[in-house]
């Protein structure tokens, strides 16, 4: 007999069914709560709400367990290559050889923007920060195709949006770099890897032949695919709220690259290397720093602490950590800042008020150690993250799509003025 869950309202009894996940996960199915109660539920954050039953990646909190379409993190990140995880993100499975140099061909074949495209950087003011010039940048792609403004969603549009947005997004990307350095942007080159292209157009220059260096290579494959998935997320959910009205990839995508942006999701990356880099330049006890963070009347936070649903490790820290290790190591690299991380990893993980509300490292806690020493400029880090994330949110808003779920909108609890008639402006105090 399937498991339901009994709620008593005003003396009466009302019962939801109870739906179980491949993994045994369980949630009360509400769909029907308003219509038969008139009552809603209430959960500031979506903390213990679900959004939607995907098949394309589960973590376990507890366990620091991730997997993309029932594949460890860690297996993928030490033997695929992005390209292949993008491919089993979007399409289920991954791909067998013939499937995968398709993928690759399309992606390589859409690898250039439009040449207008090069007036809108120039339009942005030098600093600019990149996340704002992606943003603007993969929303106004919409403009150029607009077939993919098509609602009815037919397949073949959807698959060359999809590829395109693949394919085009590093380029931006690196224009976005390029713009604040003042040097010339570099044209994709089809002969390269799709991370090994997106180095030559963010670091060569026309009057040499950039040569790919298979350490950063190798180190931005495993950081793309690290970032690529983590279910329904901040920007994740953004993605497919904005696409259950029908609005297309492009803008669904620069939504959340928008959510990204912030310092709470993946802006952390950036404010946990500002932190460090305050923390060497102050020079101050690390303890002081953490009793700051545990302060409720300071404002600080320990940026690349703390998780919403890893309550235990982040097992992507786990793996950037001892990249971060290995990259530094191979670059010959001595950041000090690593160093810092470590010792306040040391010291925070000692410290009852983190431990007890389960606060370890997350993702972006070392990612940026690696960025900074593959050259990366510290507002550059969000758009690593956002260039990982793509896949994932490409096969998120393809399984809303396919699914046609219904538009999000969500309700709420007024807790605003009841009726009052109009007071006359002469009338008012
Ligand atoms: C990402 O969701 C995802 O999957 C995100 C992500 C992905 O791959 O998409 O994993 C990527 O966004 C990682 C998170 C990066 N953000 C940061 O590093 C910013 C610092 N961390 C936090 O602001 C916070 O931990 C969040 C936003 C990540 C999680 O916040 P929650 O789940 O809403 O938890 P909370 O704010 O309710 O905190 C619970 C308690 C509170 O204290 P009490 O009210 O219980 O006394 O923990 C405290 C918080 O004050 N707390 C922190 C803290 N994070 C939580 N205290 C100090 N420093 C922190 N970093």
């Amino acid at each position: 007999m399937s498991e339901t869950a009994r709620i008593i309202l005003e003396g009466q009894e009302y019962e939801f069914p109870v739906l179980t996940g491949s993994e045994n996960e369980k949630a009360i199915d509400i769909s029907k709560l308003r219509g038969t109660t008139g009552y809603i539920t209430l959960d500031p954050g979506f903390k213990n709400t679900g959004s939607t039953q995907s098949g394309i990646t589960y973590l376990d909190g507890e366990n620091g367990v991730l997997r993309y379409r029932g594949y460890s993190i860690e297996e993928l990140a030490e033997k695929a290559s992005f390209m292949e995880v993008a491919y089993l993100l979007i399409y289920g499975e991954l791909p067998n050889k013939e499937q995968l140099d398709y993928f690759n061909d399309s992606i390589t074949h859409h690898t250039l923007v439009h040449e207008n495209m090069k007036r809108f950087f120039e339009a942005f003011p030098l600093g600019a920060h990149p996340m704002g010039m992606l943003s603007s940048m993969v929303a106004s792609l919409s403009t150029f195709y607009p077939e993919s403004q098509n609602p009815n969603r037919d397949i073949t549009d959807i698959e060359k949006t999809m590829h395109r947005l693949i394919a085009k997004m590093p380029t931006l990307a690196a224009q976005a770099y390029k713009h604040n350095t003042g040097l010339p942007t570099m044209y994709p080159k089809n002969d390269l890897s799709y991370v090994g292209n997106f180095m030559h157009m963010m670091w060569g220059v026309p009057s040499e032949d950039y040569k790919v260096d298979p350490v950063i290579e190798s180190a931005l494959n495993k950081l793309f695919i690290l970032h690529a998935d983590h279910e329904q997320n901040c920007s994740t959910s953004t993605v497919r709220v904005v696409g259950s009205s029908q609005a297309n990839l492009y803008s669904s995508v620069s939504a959340g690259i928008a959510a990204l942006w912030g310092p709470l999701h993946g802006g952390a990356n950036q404010a946990v290397i500002e932190m460090l880099e305050a923390i060497r330049a102050e020079g101050t006890p690390l303890q002081s720093w953490i009793d700051r963070a545990k302060d409720k009347t300071d404002s600080f936070r320990l940026m690349g602490f703390g998780h919403r649903v890893y309550k235990n490790f982040d097992p992507r820290a786990r793996i950037i950590k001892k990249a971060a290790d290995d990259v530094l190591a191979q670059l010959g690299v001595n950041d000090p800042v690593l160093d810092i991380a470590k010792q306040l990893e040391e010291v925070a993980l000692n410290d009852e008020y983190f431990v007890q509300r389960g606060l370890y490292p997350n993702v972006d806690f070392y990612s940026g150690i690696i960025y900074r020493a593959l050259g990366i400029p510290t507002d550059m880090f969000t758009v690593m993250f956002a260039l990982g994330r793509l896949p994932g949110w490409i096969g998120q808003w393809k399984e809303m799509t396919e699914n046609r779920e219904p538009i999000g909108r969500p309700r709420q609890v007024y807790t605003g003025a009841t009726q009052r008639a109009f007071v006359a402006l002469n009338d008012r105090a």
